[in-house]
């Protein structure tokens, strides 16, 4: 059986056989979420927002552990969740670009004109 798993911001959606990770499925679609590890849950690099109603696998002790209640919130780590329906999740930003967004938006605070 097949899944399909939408990545947002961007809209990417790509089809996947059930039991593949979010991490997998994202590569499949050319998403870039960045890694460390290489997937072995020790990075959290590629924590994922799931959105409401998203159709995950079960998550592992190992992950529970891992997010410490973050889980609770929605957060995943694609590494390690796996999709078992229909599934939507929001990527965060690349570091370097919300690095420069969150500069250029101090700058432009410091540019606003006083009149
Ligand atoms: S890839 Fe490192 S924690 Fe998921």
């Amino acid at each position: 059986m097949s899944a399909e798993v939408t990545f947002w911001p961007s809209g990417k959606k790509v089809t996947v056989k059930r039991g593949t990770t979010l991490l997998d499925a994202a590569r499949r679609a050319n998403v870039l979420i960045q890694t460390r590890c290489g997937g072995k849950a020790a990075c959290f690099m590629c924590k994922l927002t799931v959105l409401p109603g998203s159709e995950l696998m079960p998550i592992s002790d190992n992950e529970r552990r891992k997010l410490a209640g973050l889980d609770g919130e929605g957060i995943r780590l694609g590494c390690q969740a796996r999709v078992d329906g229909k599934v939507e999740v929001k990527v965060p930003l690349d570091p370097l670009k919300a690095a420069i967004a969150r500069q250029l938006a101090r700058q432009a605070e410091q540019d606003e004109p006083l009149w």
